[in-house]
């Protein structure tokens, strides 16, 4: 048994939908969860700053004496697990190979949408990773640079103008293409799936990038004990704003409130 916490981060909210998947599926585990609200968003970013800060997310997340790091961040995952990785000696878990699984079992025509930051769609990972798998897939990358802002100020729900039109508009060259499957390949996105269901219909199944890393997760770590887990959170900014939205984003209330720390 081993009884230490996972350290999950993103650059801000979106990163809580893999810890609910991880609450659903792995109960009996502690969690300690950084949400970077005070430099969110990454994904329009360069490749350097990326880097620094996952690096500091990572270095953080290390004073807790985890057990693992999932990456709940695509952005990151798509442009600086690589090298992360190599400097820790923590394992760590990205969301892209999980979510490029879960498309394959998922597609039945092999045509496979894919929204994102503009780094992780600029990246190429998800176009690479899928066609290593099979070459004979379609792949359709959208960057979608708006839809970030618009989670986390709760713009998620169905009946927001703002939202239906902004995801209405980032959709359409996808929808042009007849995908059957649509990896949502930001951690935010999960968060915003009313409204991109609507749009893409019944017929098109959505990926969950920050479940299926959860899911990875579940037989790759020497469990804890059986007892009820407890996550803390911690942000770089506005713990209120975040305490506010995080219930709704995990189902469930926060065994404890966020607290601010200096991530410099
Ligand atoms: C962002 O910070 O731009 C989004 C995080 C992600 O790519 O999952």
């Amino acid at each position: 048994m081993d009884n230490r916490p996972i350290g999950v981060f993103d650059s801000g909210v979106g990163g809580l939908t893999a810890v609910r998947r991880l609450h659903e599926i792995l109960p009996h585990e502690d969690i300690i969860y950084f949400g970077d609200t005070g430099r969110v968003p990454y994904g329009t970013r360069s490749a350097e700053t990326i880097l620094k800060y996952t690096r500091q997310d990572v270095r953080f997340l290390r004073k807790f004496d985890i057990k693992a790091i999932v990456v709940a961040c695509n952005t990151v995952s798509a442009t600086a697990l690589d090298i992360v990785a190599n400097e820790t000696d923590v394992p760590m878990i990205g969301v892209v190979w999980p979510a490029c699984a879960a498309a394959r079992a998922a597609t039945k025509t092999g045509r496979i949408g894919v929204i994102g930051t503009p780094a992780t769609v600029r990246s190429g990972v998800y176009d690479r990773m899928l066609k290593a798998a099979d070459p004979n897939l379609a792949v359709f990358m959208q960057p979608c640079p708006l839809l970030v802002p618009l989670v986390e100020n709760g713009r998620v729900h169905c009946g927001d103008i703002v939202a239906e039109t902004v995801v209405r508009e980032y959709l359409a060259p996808i929808k042009a293409q007849n995908v059957d499957t649509l990896i949502l390949a930001c951690t935010h996105y999960p968060l915003l799936s009313e409204v991109v269901a609507a749009e893409m219909g019944e017929n098109v199944t959505l990926i969950d990038s920050g479940a299926a890393a959860a899911e990875s997760v579940r037989g790759m770590l020497v469990p804890a004990e059986e007892r009820q887990g407890k996550t803390r959170y911690f942000v770089s900014d506005d713990p209120q704003g975040f305490n506010q939205l995080a219930p709704g984003f995990l189902n469930g209330s926060l065994d404890f409130p966020a607290e601010q720390v200096d991530i410099d």
